[in-house]
């Protein structure tokens, strides 16, 4: 019978560790949050993790800034927020503005404060297998909910679906140093399924609706759905759907992630472990 991997409920169980750990301090963590722009779905998500932080003790200071800000001036937010002790960590909400160079953004984030863990120094490390100070919250929420469910990656053969700096990239890394053997697919590998057939765990994170079919997995796979896609099924309504075919995947995988309720609010629960992570490491 087919697993289904519950990230709601995982992540319910972490928010409630570390909202005891916080309760006992007098000096809360404290997590600032930059959005740049007004992109919809940018606002949902940040929205979302501020609200966390707050229902977990943790102080969030919002910084909104108009799609023409310019490099310069977010620049300097970065500065003095790297300057300010009272704050333990920076998150810049990504996409930014086509305007800004978004590596020297990220290159500016102290990396103590770096919660994301998108600095070259902590991408750096996390390659090296050298302990960064946090490593990216998705791949992190991941490995929590592959830890949880006692699902084993030594030796595994793990096919990675995407090859971003946000998911892609950092997961296929983490995973290696587990000692899985990964693969990591992208938009210009010629064929997928051949890859995606002798896995035993597939990560999607692709960003096309329902892309990884049946077809394309073996029998008793683990699937990681990392997709948020929004499709529109009239001017009135939507719905939301993953990157996996998940209806049709459900007989055949042995564990799967559901969309929403799977690795989206794992995503939340590994920003928070990294915001006090990095609120430990700041106050020892
Ligand atoms: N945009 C989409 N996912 C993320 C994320 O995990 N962190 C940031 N900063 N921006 C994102």
């Amino acid at each position: 019978m087919t697993k289904i991997l519950d990230g709601k409920k995982v992540s319910e169980q972490i928010f409630e560790k570390i909202k005891k750990e916080v309760a006992k301090l007098s000096k809360k963590p404290k997590l600032a949050v930059i959005l740049v722009g007004d992109n919809p779905a940018s606002q949902i998500y940040v929205n979302i993790k501020q609200k966390r932080a707050i229902e977990l003790g943790f102080d969030s200071v919002d910084l909104k800034y108009p799609e023409n800000i310019t490099e310069q001036d977010l620049l300097t937010v970065i500065e003095n927020l790297n300057n300010d002790k009272s704050v333990n960590a920076i998150l810049v909400q990504l996409p930014l503005p086509k305007t800004i160079n978004t590596a020297k953004v990220i290159e500016a984030i102290a990396p103590q404060k770096d919660v994301d863990g998108f600095h070259p120094e902590n991408i750096g490390k996390l390659t090296v297998n050298q302990n960064p100070y946090v490593v990216a919250c998705t791949a992190r929420g991941i490995l929590e909910l592959l830890n949880y469910y006692n699902i084993n990656v030594e030796g595994k053969n793990v096919v990675v679906i995407g090859r971003s700096n946000i998911v892609g990239t950092p997961v296929a890394r983490l995973l290696q140093n587990k000692n899985a053997t990964v693969t990591v697919c992208h938009s210009k590998t010629v064929n997928i399924k051949e890859h995606t057939l002798n896995a035993d765990i597939v990560v999607c994170a692709i960003g096309q609706p329902k892309f990884l079919k049946e077809d394309m997995v073996k029998e008793r796979a683990v699937i990681i759905d990392v997709g948020i896609n929004r499709i529109d099924d009239n001017k009135a309504s939507y719905t939301i759907c993953g990157d996996t075919d998940f209806e049709n995947l459900l007989s055949k995988a042995s564990y799967i992630t559901p969309v929403p309720k799977g690795v989206g609010p794992m995503t939340i629960a590994g920003l928070m472990q990294n915001t006090f992570d990095l609120y430990k490491l700041q106050n020892n």
